[in-house]
């Protein structure tokens, strides 16, 4: 039995297809601290949903009665992430887990990048437990880059402190597609590092903005404090505004690059390219 801890988000509603299409939906577990929020995922009423809320031990326990191999998919409270998958790793060892999937970030153990740092905890927490375990550090999603365009296109200007960085993202659902091979498929000990085929600056993603949406684009670049400064101005929160100024800054020091096509090699197609997402959101 798979489960996916996580499957009521956007990353875990494309790994249950994924799943349900290989394995049979009689084969995976969904996984949510709010099973309601399932509905729609697409994978229709066969599969299982179970109350898993990594806040609340225990709920964990009983979520993971009979599972053999879980996918933790790393939460979103940024700053409670290690208690909360320290949560999860310890129920999993007690149902007596075989397999864990963990969603961690590109080069984990040396990301200059912020949000590594709890996905840096997590993994020790996940060599400590004894269980095998596989670690799919995903580079940044397409989507991170497309889901405010509308106004960039507005004002003929994208910002960023990402500089000339290199950024090799795939689409959500090529990285789902990677982690239902890998929850299928893994023996235990793979380390992934999962990226696009294809790189681009913030300069060439704003070129091809451009040439897409036929209107003048231009990557305006700003310091990190800056740039910080601007998404606060625009009504982000501030730890939210710091923590997206720093992972563009980062980048411009290519910590979101990888060249090593292990993402394409792992789900057997090419990754998707930033065009094709662009064009997707432009529609
Ligand atoms: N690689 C990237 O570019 C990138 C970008 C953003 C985030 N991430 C990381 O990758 C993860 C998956 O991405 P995504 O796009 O699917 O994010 P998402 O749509 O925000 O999904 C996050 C999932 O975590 C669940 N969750 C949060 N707190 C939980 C808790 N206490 N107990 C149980 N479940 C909890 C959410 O449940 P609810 O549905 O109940 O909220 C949701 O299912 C994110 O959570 C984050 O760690 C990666």
């Amino acid at each position: 039995m798979y489960a996916v801890a996580g499957a009521s988000g956007q990353l875990g509603r494309l790994v249950l297809a994924e799943l349900v299409a290989r394995a049979g939906a009689a084969q995976v577990v969904a996984l949510a601290r709010d099973p309601a929020k399932l509905e729609g995922a697409g994978v229709g009423a066969q599969v299982l949903g179970r109350v898993a809320d990594y806040d609340k031990p225990e709920t964990l326990a009983p979520a993971l009665a009979g599972v053999e191999r879980l996918l933790l998919i790393s939460g979103n409270a940024v700053g409670a992430r290690v208690s909360q998958h320290k949560a999860v790793i310890d129920a999993a060892v007690a149902a007596g887990v075989k397999l864990i999937a963990y969603t961690s970030i590109l080069h984990a153990d040396t990301s200059t990048i912020g949000l590594a740092e709890e996905h840096r905890q997590t993994e020790a927490l996940l060599r400590a437990s004894g269980v095998p375990f596989v670690l799919l550090r995903n580079g940044w999603y397409n989507e991170n880059y497309t889901g405010a365009l509308a106004p960039a296109i507005a004002h003929g200007a994208i910002i960023g402190a990402a500089g000339e960085g290199r950024i090799a993202s795939a689409t959500r659902a090529d990285y789902a597609a990677a982690a239902a091979t890998a929850l299928i498929g893994a023996r235990g000990g793979e380390v992934y590092e999962l990226a696009g085929d294809t790189a681009f600056t913030m300069a060439e993603f704003a070129a091809e903005v451009s040439r897409l949406a036929g209107k003048p684009v231009a990557y305006v670049n700003m310091t990190k404090a800056d740039y910080a400064a601007a998404l606060e101005g625009v009504g982000l929160p501030g730890f939210l505004a710091q923590m997206l100024a720093d992972s563009s800054f980062e980048s411009s020091k290519d910590q979101l690059f990888d060249a090593s096509r292990t993402l394409s090699a792992l789900i057997g197609r090419p990754t998707t390219p930033i065009g094709d997402t662009i064009a997707a959101a432009l529609a």
